[in-house]
């Protein structure tokens, strides 16, 4: 399947949300494994106007199946809400993604990459396949938080 990644488009960042609040549903029908806090996010679209966050979406034909956050701050990108929709999963489009987001903070100046995600979806394996490192291990509540890390 052809799919391409580019920057969002600001009119499309209420689009992005909701393909990013899908994505996170599926696995996980466990409500403490859906993250929060990004289906209504007023401050998002300033925030990437202003370059503090970037998004960028892949697309087949003109449909927006997948995105990814990134942010840089002191020479560390940290990548956030990694998300493709189920139908469009294992066509390595979230690799992709990753891979975007990894060229285009180094050529930002980003001497790495930071991400966490939550131990109990099991995403430790893709992630060092993709060559994260994986630095701490959190409790968080009921559950924990793996940090992990690539140098670029
Ligand atoms: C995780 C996610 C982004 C992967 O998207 P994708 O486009 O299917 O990923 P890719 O095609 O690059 O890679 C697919 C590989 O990852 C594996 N994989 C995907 N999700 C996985 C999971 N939850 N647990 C274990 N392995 C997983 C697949 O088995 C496949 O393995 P293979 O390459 O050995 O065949 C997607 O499943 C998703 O949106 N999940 C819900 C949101 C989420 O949890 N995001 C990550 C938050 S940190």
């Amino acid at each position: 399947m052809d799919f391409k990644i580019r920057k969002v488009k600001l009119e499309e960042i209420d689009k992005v949300s909701a393909v990013t609040a899908e994505a996170y549903t599926h696995p996980y029908d466990i409500e403490e494994k859906v993250t929060s806090g990004f289906m209504k996010n007023p401050e998002l679209g300033k925030a990437v106007e202003s370059g503090k966050i970037n998004i960028l979406v892949a697309l087949v034909g003109n449909r927006i199946v997948g995105a990814v956050r990134y942010a840089i701050q002191d020479k560390v990108a940290h990548l956030s809400k990694l998300a493709v929709l189920k139908d469009y999963r294992n066509k390595g489009i979230a690799a992709e993604l990753v891979n975007k987001v990894e060229f285009e903070a180094k050529n930002l100046g980003a001497t790495k990459v930071t991400l966490d995600f939550m131990q109990e979806k099991n995403l430790q394996s893709y992630y060092e396949k993709l060559e994260y490192k994986i630095t701490e291990i959190k409790e968080h509540g009921k559950h924990h938080d793996v940090f992990a890390e690539k140098t670029l």
